[in-house]
């Protein structure tokens, strides 16, 4: 072979590996993600994901089924499940973990930032007026168990809010929130909410998608109309205990 056509094979030899390497890292950075179409943070988490260079793909399918299949255990749930080289993602974990988890690849199922804290990727709206909570990002292995893989301190707020979470375990004891309904879903039982601060569940104001525990009580309802209802954390999903028609 002539020198200047080893040299040529050795290039195209060097381009071709490049573009392998290319194509596996994008491949392991691709994030799959189940999420309900209406979730409003959901999709704030998966820009999140997509400024801080993860390419995504959305199955606006809900995530319930998908977190189950996946393993993820239901109180570690959140509104949304995906998985990433091989793990399994719940919730608004930020990116930044999440590069670290691929980077460090331990052995776990994945991470988990079960409910949906304030401040977090997606949950730090200008709704929310800078407010931080502390949560962790937990390390999920496949027999359910966890621990700390980074924490988020969040400032401090307000000593009131902790003592009204905890009064409201028992639904007498469940405060009325005021909403507008947004979409009703009877099939899935699932409703739309565009509601007031929900202080039983510390979730400030927003649009959120609830499954309702009496879908007859969806029967006298349409979107629109203003409600006031009830509702609460359950097996990682949030429910409408009580839902009724208020005079406009
Ligand atoms: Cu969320
Ligand atoms: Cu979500």
């Amino acid at each position: 072979m002539q020198r200047r056509q080893w040299l040529r094979a050795a290039t195209l030899l060097g381009l071709a590996a490049t573009g392998f390497q290319r194509s596996a890292l994008a491949q392991a950075t691709t994030v799959q993600v189940w999420k309900d179409p209406n979730c409003g943070c959901c999709h704030l988490w998966v820009e999140h994901l997509q400024a801080n260079g993860f390419k995504v793909e959305v199955r606006d399918v809900g995530n319930t089924a998908a977190r189950k299949r996946l393993g993820m255990p239901e109180k570690l749930g959140s509104c949304h499940t995906a998985t990433v080289g091989g793990y399994v993602i719940e919730g608004h974990v930020p990116a930044a973990d999440i590069h670290r988890l691929l980077k460090e690849r331990p052995v776990a199922l994945g991470l988990s930032v079960p409910g949906m804290p304030i401040g977090s990727p997606g949950m730090d709206g200008p709704e929310y007026k800078g407010r931080k909570d502390a949560y962790d990002v937990l390390l999920v292995q496949k027999d359910g168990s966890t621990r700390s893989f980074q924490r988020y301190p969040g400032q401090a707020r307000m000593a009131q809010r902790g003592s009204l979470q905890r009064v409201n375990d028992g639904t007498a004891a469940l405060p009325w929130v005021t909403a507008e309904v947004r979409r009703i879903d009877k099939a899935a039982r699932k409703v739309t909410l565009k509601h007031g601060e929900i202080q039983n569940l510390d979730m400030p104001p927003m649009s959120m998608v609830f499954q309702v525990k009496e879908p007859a009580q969806l029967d006298a309802l349409q979107s629109g109309q203003k409600v006031r209802f009830q509702a609460v954390h359950e097996n990682g999903a949030y429910w409408v205990v009580k839902i009724e028609a208020v005079a406009m």
